[in-house]
């Protein structure tokens, strides 16, 4: 068997092109500012492509770069300015911050209906209580690359490897609001392998390079793909690989992302979506 592939570089083209659509109806543009703090080369690639895609569809976009040894103080001002200024709909601030203690003082930092990201503990809150506003963008991409492949999952069962509050919480409760029986496991789990060989759905977002083998998947499986990872390369470029072992799981699976090219187009496609859904919102247009 071979699995069939769920293609997020598609799925977020299609995404964009509506977007696109609803944008020339607005009587302004939506308005995305994005912080990075420091100059993580992973954090610089995904900002980068951010700014190039709200571009392309012709939001506002402001980037703000702050040097690696700016202060909690220094970065909560450039958030209370985003928060002040009416043309700024969405405010993300890259994660990782070089020191991760900032992080959630910059999120409670943040106006929840700013927050397209859906990191803030309103936003999360709200999710958790079934009755989501702004939702995370990469769990929020997952479920609709799912929807459109048509990946069944009331009444089945989903291991979500990763307990980050950026994919593994969120996306965790997305998948059993979706009526699926969900499994999390995570660093101190025993036998991560054991229970994804039962699951009809994995999602692996842990940041370990092809951790996940092709013994470890049920036949006919779908396996989504969160992970992107550098690895070393001949060519001194790196080779990017998932946390999935690509050919192995494969050969097993039903259903899989590739990376690149499944999860990382679609996580743009949400904030794109969530920042239109903001900015409709401060407009009162629906
Ligand atoms: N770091 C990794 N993924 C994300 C994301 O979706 N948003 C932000 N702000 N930082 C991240």
């Amino acid at each position: 068997m071979s699995a069939r592939i769920l293609d997020g570089a598609a799925l977020g083209r299609a995404v964009q092109a509506s977007i696109s659509a609803q944008v020339a109806g607005l009587p302004r543009k939506p308005g995305l500012a994005v912080v990075l703090v420091g100059a993580d080369p992973a954090s610089q690639v995904y900002v980068r492509r951010k700014g190039q895609v709200a571009d392309q569809l012709g939001y506002l976009h402001r980037q703000i770069d702050l040097a690696a040894g700016a202060s909690r103080a220094e970065i909560l001002d450039v958030v209370h300015g985003l928060s002040d200024d009416p043309e700024i709909d969405g405010i993300l601030v890259q994660f990782p911050l070089p020191r991760r203690d900032d992080e959630l003082a910059v999120l409670d930092a943040l106006p929840p209906e700013k927050d397209v990201d859906g990191f803030t503990r309103a936003s999360m809150g709200l999710l958790a209580q079934g009755r989501p506003q702004l939702v995370a963008c990469t769990p929020k991409g997952v479920m609709r690359l799912l929807a459109h492949g048509e990946v069944e999952l009331a009444g089945k069962h989903a291991v979500v490897i990763g307990r980050s509050n950026i994919v593994g919480r969120p996306m965790a409760m997305l998948l059993e609001q979706a009526n699926a029986t969900v499994t999390v496991c995570h660093s101190r789990t025993p036998d991560v392998a054991r229970h994804c060989r039962e699951a009809d759905v994995v999602i692996a977002a842990v940041g370990r390079p092809e951790m996940v083998r092709g013994a470890w998947i049920k036949p006919g499986a779908a396996v989504i793909d969160v992970g992107m990872n550098r690895l070393p390369s001949a060519d001194g470029k790196g080779r990017l690989v998932g946390d999935v072992a690509y050919d192995e799981v494969a050969a097993v699976a039903g259903a899989i992302t590739p990376v690149p090219g499944g999860v990382g187009p679609m996580t743009i496609a949400m904030l794109m979506e969530n920042t239109l859904q903001a900015a409709r919102a401060r407009l009162g247009v629906g």
